[in-house]
């Protein structure tokens, strides 16, 4: 759950920002942080200066859409989730100013593919940003949860990419 906060508060200035959400299947918790994610910066008016995509450590479901629940969730709240499920590569190391995974298995896994310190820094676990009342200390995985567990999701990574947005914005 460390990162570098002088890297983040580095990114203030910068004028184009990629972020890429990272989990294990890529097809519930980081493409719902990429739709929403999208969203805010739609909101905000400011989408010009913003690249955002997610991946998973795992590869399990490459090509896909994410899961229909997850789908589902989203879609009560307005979010259409179209990505389409990819690993993620050492290469995101170079495309992406912020890599953000969802728990510490794929923080950990993102720890060992970054290709060099500097590329390290990059990563900011998404719990960083929220600031809603949780007992958890990561985003919990809903794959093997009821309707509750997306949900909570959602919440959380509602409340957490406004705080990401609003962190790099003046
Ligand atoms: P995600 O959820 O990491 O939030 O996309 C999962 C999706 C699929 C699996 C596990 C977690 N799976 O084991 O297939």
């Amino acid at each position: 759950m460390t990162y570098d906060s002088e890297y983040l508060a580095s990114l203030r200035d910068k004028k184009d920002l990629s972020v890429l959400f990272v989990c294990l299947g890529n097809i519930c918790r980081s493409p719902a942080a990429e739709g929403l994610m999208k969203a805010v910066v739609e909101e905000a008016g400011d989408s010009d200066r913003w690249y955002i995509d997610s991946a998973g450590t795992g590869g399990y479901h490459t090509g896909d859409l994410p899961d229909p629940r997850m789908r589902a969730h989203a879609s009560r709240r307005g979010y259409n989730l179209t990505h389409r499920a990819r690993k993620v590569l050492e290469q995101d190391f170079r495309r992406f100013d912020l890599i953000i995974p969802m728990d510490s298995a794929n923080e950990d896994y993102l720890r060992r593919l970054a290709p060099t310190a500097e590329a390290e820094r990059k990563i900011v676990p998404m719990i960083n940003f929220v600031t809603l009342p949780t007992r958890f200390d990561h985003i919990p995985d809903p794959y093997y949860e009821g309707a509750e567990g997306f949900e909570l999701v959602l919440d959380l990574l509602e409340n957490g990419t406004a705080n990401l947005h609003a962190q790099l914005t003046d």
